[in-house]
């Protein structure tokens, strides 16, 4: 019997050993399935964890730092810290330690960074002035305990380029006035009133702010009550200026969640001018940033000059804790660069990826099989207005299409189809745009990554971003409606470094 015993628990030890590494083994290949399916090739993602709004983009000394919202410790949305990675192309990332962790006063919202080159602040050290992070803190006890007053402005600074940081002794600088909905400061020097100016999402609205040193800070005015969607709430504006024939307007851009063109996350904005006190509009539309599903909370870099490249969170509240990425969730858009255009005396926000973003090899393409295994872009040039599709796919039957439907003037971009998709009920769906442009002839750009689509036409008028997640590679292509010759299909590989 003991013999019997001690053979069976032997066995059966064996067996559960086994079992234990082989179950680990395919965990372990389903995890790297998992990478090399859905990790994009050209698109920053944290290497573990959460991630959802970009935070405190500052640019110096030819590095551009990213820093987002972060929890480490899950793929879903948890304690906030600030993640950082740093470029030099805006395209290639590098992982950097975590750059701000909760403390007493809360966990680390969204906010943004500054160069306080003067020294404004007093933070710096030796002459040299810090960078300046300034961010909401969220007080999760607060809000659990029912009170309203638990989000409030804080700063942090750093003396060796945005590597490390300190809290500041005296936060919070603003101090909630009793408002559930108070985050988001997005801050940027104005030089006509020669002061800081924070725009702050405030429930409905943005509230500005000035002040001299960071660190004090008045109320100018609010904007926004009674104009654009108000489906949701205020998240993440940003305010900055652009010329357009030599004369400079100013950009609002405020994200809203719920409130979307295509449902869920979003991002409106509103051109005028701005005085250091006020916003005025030049028009009361409503117009979009993006409008695809997949472009939020998207902000503009500080220190580029004249030069306004912003960058998105590649997801949308209504699913990103469900998508079936299993190390991390969430992916930033491309960076874009920003500019200006009008039709019939309405202003309009351009965006366009980042010249940084090369191509080459640029080949007319046919139905038939693409060399999936690295990014490309899509170039559609000269095309009459008129009705078109170009639609990938894989052996499985799974695809996405995009194209333009002429009897409704609109760009699609149709996912109904493009893969796992059963994690969310809304996932699957056929996203519209209008065409914006009066030119007689479409002109389209597409960049497509492992997981995302990034349309812009007619020059950054019009901008779609969608991701999915095929299982497989989309490796084949069909066109419908395009004649070779004059219009003309080109697929671009990405430049190699
Ligand atoms: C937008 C947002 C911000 C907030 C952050 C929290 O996606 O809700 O308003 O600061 O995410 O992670």
């Amino acid at each position: 019997m003991y013999y019997f015993n001690k053979k069976f628990s032997f066995t059966f030890f064996a067996i559960l050993f086994s079992f234990l590494v082989h179950a680990q083994n395919s965990s372990k290949q389903t995890v790297e399935k998992n990478e090399a399916l859905y990790r994009p090739y050209i698109h920053f993602t944290p290497k573990k964890g959460w991630m959802n709004d970009p935070n405190g983009m500052f640019l110096k000394d030819g590095i551009y730092h990213l820093y987002y919202q972060h929890y480490p410790d899950e793929t879903v949305w948890g304690p906030m810290h600030w993640g950082h990675a740093t470029s030099r192309d805006l395209i290639h990332w590098e992982h950097r330690p975590i750059a701000i962790y909760p403390d007493s006063l809360g966990l680390i919202f969204s906010g943004s960074a500054v160069m306080d080159e003067k020294n404004s602040s007093g933070l710096g050290v030796n002459g040299k002035g810090p960078i300046v992070a300034i961010f909401t803190q969220h007080n999760m006890e607060g809000e659990k305990n029912g009170t309203i007053d638990f989000q409030n402005q804080s700063i942090a600074f750093s003396n060796d380029n945005g590597e490390t940081w300190k809290m500041y002794n005296g936060n919070p600088v603003i101090k909630n006035p009793g408002i559930k909905d108070f985050r988001d400061p997005k801050v940027m020097w104005h030089e006509g009133t020669k002061k800081w100016i924070m725009t702050l999402a405030v429930k409905n609205k943005v509230s500005f702010y000035s002040s001299s040193n960071l660190k004090d800070w008045n109320k100018e005015s609010d904007f926004g009550v009674e104009l654009g969607s108000h489906d949701g709430v205020w998240e993440c504006p940003d305010l900055f200026s652009l010329k357009y024939n030599n004369s400079i307007y100013w950009v609002l851009t405020s994200s809203i969640n719920p409130g979307g063109p295509n449902k869920g996350s979003a991002t409106q904005y509103f051109i005028g001018n701005f005085d250091g006190h006020f916003f005025k509009p030049n028009s009361s539309k409503t117009k979009w940033v993006d409008y695809g599903a997949d472009n939020y909370a998207g902000v503009t870099w500080f220190g580029t000059g004249e030069r306004k490249i912003s960058m998105g969170w590649m997801s949308n509240w209504i699913y990103a804790q469900q998508v079936p990425t299993q190390n991390w969730r969430s992916a930033t858009t491309i960076a874009r660069d920003l500019s200006l255009g009008t039709i019939n005396n309405e202003f309009y926000l351009k965006s366009m990826p980042v010249k940084e973003l090369a191509f080459e090899n640029a080949q007319k393409i046919k139905d038939g099989k693409v060399n999936a295994q690295s990014p490309y872009k899509l170039n559609i040039t000269n095309l009459d207005l008129k009705e078109f599709s170009v639609t990938l796919s894989n052996d499985l039957g799974e695809s996405i299409c995009f194209g333009y439907d002429q009897k409704q003037g609109k760009y699609y971009i149709d996912r109904t189809n493009a893969g796992e998709h059963n994690f969310n009920s809304e996932f699957a769906a056929k996203h519209i745009a209008p065409r914006i442009s009066e030119s007689k002839q479409i002109n389209l750009e597409v960049i497509i990554d492992k997981t995302s689509i990034e349309l812009f036409a007619d020059n950054g008028f019009t901008v779609m971003t969608d991701i999915f997640f095929p299982n497989k590679t989309l490796n084949t292509i069909k066109i419908k409606g395009l004649k070779m010759g004059k219009e003309n299909l080109l697929l671009s590989k990405i430049k190699s470094k």
